[in-house]
């Protein structure tokens, strides 16, 4: 036989071609988008580290709700940013049935019911030192009457209109506490997107500037988990399964796209990838300065996340790439 008899370049030689031999795609219906609610009216900050992404009072969070519907993006994800004067050592505002997100997500059923309302389930934005639960006498955190507060601020999300609860304080026991909880007030129907494999990572920085939610001392290391392990991670992802979950989520994505392989391989569920502040601030820095080509690299990344296994994305960029890729 003349060599060579495999030329795999015959594929991908006409546009056409390469479209019908594609393995993954991406479309704007895989994506959520991330809402930052903050106190006023008519509010629509940018956030500073984060280009493109800005913090909007609940009268704007419910047009940008709109405008993610027009551009067929399913979902959103809702983080509270409240002022100072509203935190507290608990972090209780996170479950005021009169609190930012749970008056967005009211508005927003009530005028975009079609898009699934994603809470991210947490206390660092609520708490005044910034950690992502109660604080023991050693200014370690209490997981287990966190889990109490958890379980009271899930039914709050969930009671304001919320479909998916996402719990993302690495709380031991955290998705079997919700569910619990959510299944007791009859919210039997709402789901889990549990934040089981979460890493301790620097590429959190640009959305603790959005969220305010930056810890007021130590770090996250004895809840979030250390970027050198990925055995861990598919057994915090099979204890979620177990507890009740109905979806698992890797985070970050695009420095973990190995664990996003082998949790895919691991639990049936969908899984979810959670492309963060760092990796958009990161390609957006550089493209300020010319360096690197935006559209590309953010088509580039989400491409990569679904070969990896990401059945859906939470991406700072979903907006935009719901433009790019009609
Ligand atoms: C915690 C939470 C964080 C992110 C989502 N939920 C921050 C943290 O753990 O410090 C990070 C998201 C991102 O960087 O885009 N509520």
């Amino acid at each position: 036989m003349p060599f060579p008899a495999q030329r795999p370049r015959r594929l991908r030689k006409l546009k056409g071609l390469r479209d019908l031999v594609r393995e993954t795609r991406v479309d704007a219906s895989q994506l959520v988008a991330p809402i930052f609610v903050c106190d006023g009216k008519r509010v629509r900050r940018e956030v500073p580290s984060m280009p493109g992404v800005f913090q909007m009072s609940v009268d704007v969070a419910v047009e940008e709700a709109q405008a993610l519907h027009q551009l067929h993006i399913p979902g959103a994800i809702l983080f509270g940013v409240p002022p100072k004067s509203r935190k507290d050592a608990r972090g209780s505002e996170a479950w005021n049935p009169d609190g930012l997100v749970q008056r967005a997500f009211k508005q927003i059923k009530r005028q975009v019911p079609e898009l699934v309302l994603i809470a991210d389930t947490c206390f660092c934005e609520y708490t005044s030192h910034g950690h992502c639960g109660v604080l023991n006498a050693d200014q370690s955190v209490n997981n287990d009457r966190t889990l109490r507060n958890l379980a009271l601020t899930a039914v709050s999300q969930a009671r304001a209109g919320a479909d998916v609860i996402a719990p993302s304080g690495m709380m031991d026991g955290m998705v079997r506490a919700i569910r619990g909880a959510l299944d007791q007030a009859g919210f039997t129907d709402t789901a889990i997107l549990a934040y089981s494999v979460k890493y301790a990572s620097a590429f959190y920085g640009p959305f603790r500037d959005a969220a305010d939610s930056a810890p007021a001392f130590g770090n996250r290391h004895q809840y979030q988990m250390d970027y050198h392990n990925w055995r861990e991670g598919l057994r915090e992802a099979r204890l979620d399964v177990e507890e009740g979950a109905d979806m698992v989520m890797v985070k970050p994505a695009l420095a973990y796209l190995d664990v996003i392989r082998r949790v895919r391989e691991a639990v049936d569920l969908p899984v979810c990838a959670y492309n963060v502040s760092g990796e958009y601030s990161l390609v957006k820095a550089a493209a300020k300065l010319g360096w690197m080509d935006e559209k590309a690299l953010a088509l580039e990344i989400v491409g990569a996340i679904r070969r990896a296994g990401a059945d859906l994305i939470i991406t700072y960029w979903a907006k935009q790439l719901a433009r790019w890729l009609k």
